[in-house]
């Protein structure tokens, strides 16, 4: 509040008339000073929460709630709601007290009871506390549900992006959306920083899985995913805020190194990576986070002409931009504290709401700071909440703030799991095939190896129950080795041994489910190649001294380089990361269904062949978009 120093006369004036004077002369510059407050500090509203105001009125034009609800917030309002802080990092009072607009759960932050319940619960003990703010503007929740709501114990957990690129299927990844929606609506929440529309270009890179492949096409396609997860309007019963990501070029890195720097022409982002978000935004996505890599040297969180001019500008996008986790703290290069300048510059690039996890309490003071010295101008802060509020007014959130509880039993649906299996089926593709496939369903000795062939975690990959993901019975589902049982018994047998010990002619085939154990982002980056480990050649080597036909079941984020080995199997699917519904692959190798997956990536013919795409003057092993058939 500013104190006001009214002016002392120099000597005692006479009584009567020159008295009035003065009064009067002192009442003119209280009111002045008593306008300038206003208009200084004209966001320090204190008024009281009017439930008859317009911005409370579902009945009204958005655009009309938006203005009504930002005339009447306070600065510090403002920026809370431009802050997004992580469920840990907050204690009871916070969102109220600093008037928190959003909050998140990072990959594997999960309330005690990791149950839609527990979800429930945890969402609506912080709705709770922002809706008692002054002008109870609801908080928005962000999760990473990427192939599935994949936090959640017993959710349903679908093929990873790479997996479904293999299908070529739009309808089939809408319906998955629609799904994954009603899964995360069932907890609770509200937005899902999905999808990842990234274009990987090099399958060294950590994050390759993401992708829906090397080919903008097929991401772009893909984007039947936004109105999967948000309906065809925001604001219907199982809609949550889609995140178009990571804007933009992460999937074309040197090297394909996570956060790495992406040294291409502009000519070549805009016909690579910039596709998916064209469509994306034609599609309505909500909002899009911006990517830790950088362009040209410059970090995209800096880059107010990619954010600003072209995707806010160009493109249109309308919804709002959300930064990466600390990502502004890269900005200078220095990974300590935001500075003023890191803060003010991504803000001022088009940044609306910054994911400050730990440090939100800093970032908030900071950004005030830069507003109050100029840096940041007000209309900067106007434009961002607008874009922030009309996505909570579309979304229903004024009228619906807490957890819908009717759900529950649609996280993990059976009608969810068949889903996932048929998404399994058609992901699958088939590389060799020397008559060996399909299997005979029901009778025969089946020999299943591989350290991938009983474990729900292992299939499932990174983001599933951890950000990093895990090997072991981490989630319900059913492992391959469980579909293989449920195609080959009763009449046939299946002996199942991890490193293949046991095996001998007797059996018809032996089935080696190997490849890569989970992980994400940057601890997946590869830089000498993608390649099969002594565990896994160790079990090829048993396999194929018992002179049995080798089926080789590769479950991996991306292609692996099996140049040396293809000559010594009869049959070779790629099965990506299929998730909990392992049964998919089983029914594809006994002919349930007839492989139909076509390569998303093209497939090197030595790991040192990376990065290697379609239409380069590289040979792969196998050509992006190859798949047999029976
Ligand atoms: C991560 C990822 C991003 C994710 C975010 C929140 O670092 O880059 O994809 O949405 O943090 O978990």
């Amino acid at each position: 509040m500013t104190t006001i120093e009214t002016a002392t006369p120099a000597a005692a004036p006479k009584p009567s008339r020159r008295r009035g004077r003065l009064i009067a002369a002192g009442l003119v510059i209280l009111l002045a000073a008593a306008g300038t407050a206003y208009w200084l500090t004209r966001d320090t509203d204190t008024g009281a929460y009017d439930p008859d105001a317009p911005y409370l009125d579902a009945s009204r034009p958005v655009a009309e709630r938006v203005d009504d609800l930002l005339g009447r917030m306070t600065l510090d309002e403002k920026i809370g709601q431009m802050t997004q802080a992580e469920r840990r990092e907050v204690t009871g009072g916070d969102v109220t007290a600093y008037a928190l607009g959003s909050l998140l759960s990072g990959g594997g932050s999960v309330p005690s009871d990791n149950t839609p319940q527990g979800w429930a619960d945890m969402y609506d003990g912080f709705q709770t506390e922002a809706l008692a703010t002054r002008l109870r503007i609801p908080m928005i929740y962000g999760v990473d549900a990427v192939h599935g709501h994949n936090n959640v114990h017993g959710a349903t957990i679908f093929p990873h992006n790479i997996g479904l690129g293999a299908t070529r299927d739009p309808q089939l990844v809408r319906r998955i959306g629609e799904a994954v929606a009603t899964e995360v609506t069932a907890t609770g929440l509200d937005w899902d920083f999905a999808p990842c529309l990234c274009v990987a270009r090099d399958a060294r890179w950590g994050r390759t899985y993401e992708s829906f492949g090397e080919d903008p096409e097929i991401a772009s396609s893909m984007t039947t995913i936004v109105t999967g997860l948000q309906g065809e309007k925001l604001g219907g019963p199982n809609s949550v805020l889609a995140t178009a990501k990571h804007y933009v070029g992460d999937g074309g890195t040197v090297d394909g190194k996570d956060q790495g720097d992406a040294r291409i022409p502009e000519e070549e982002l805009r016909k690579i990576h910039l596709p998916p978000f064209q469509a994306a935004v034609k599609a309505g996505v909500g909002s899009v986070m911006v990517s830790f890599s950088s362009f040209n040297g410059e970090k995209l969180h800096g880059h107010r002409y990619l954010i600003t001019e072209v995707l806010k500008g160009e493109l249109g996008f309308t919804g709002f931009v959300v930064s990466d986790w600390n990502a502004i703290d890269q900005l200078d290069g220095v990974r300590d504290a935001f500075t003023p300048a890191e803060v003010s510059t991504a803000i001022n690039a088009g940044i609306d709401m910054v994911m400050v996890p730990e440090r939100w309490r800093e970032f908030i003071a900071v950004l005030r700071d830069e507003v109050n010295a100029g840096n940041v101008p007000m209309e900067r802060i106007d434009d961002a909440n607008r874009r922030i509020l009309a996505k909570k007014f579309e979304l229903g959130m004024f009228e619906h703030p807490m957890a819908d509880r009717a759900q529950f039993d649609k996280v993990g649906s059976a009608a969810h799991r068949e889903l996932a299996r048929q998404a399994v089926r058609q992901s699958q593709v088939l590389l060799k095939n020397s008559g060996v496939l399909p299997l005979k369903p029901k009778t025969g000795k089946v020999f299943v190896a591989g350290r991938s062939a009983d474990d729900i975690g292992n299939q499932s990959g990174g983001w599933t129950l951890t950000w990093q993901g895990s090997s072991g019975p981490i989630t319900d589902g059913t492992t391959i080795l469980q579909g293989v049982k449920e195609a080959v018994e009763p009449g046939g047998t299946v002996t199942y041994s991890a490193d293949g010990t046991g095996v001998d002619k007797s059996y018809d085939v032996a089935i080696a489910v190997i490849g890569e154990t989970p992980y994400a982002e940057y601890e997946g980056d590869r830089p000498d190649g993608v390649k099969l480990d002594k565990v896994d050649l160790d079990t090829l080597a048993t396999l194929r001294k018992a002179g049995v036909p080798v089926v080789v079941v590769l479950v991996s984020g991306r292609p692996v380089d099996v140049s040396a080995q293809l000559p010594q199997v009869q049959g070779l699917v790629a099965a990506w990361l299929p998730g909990t519904e392992g049964a998919g692959v089983a029914d594809v190798l006994f002919g349930a269904y007839a492989p139909t997956g076509k390569l998303p990536m093209s497939w090197p013919a030595t790991a040192a062949q990376e990065p290697v795409n379609t239409g380069d003057e590289k040979t792969p092993l196998f050509p992006y978009g190859f798949g047999l058939t029976y």
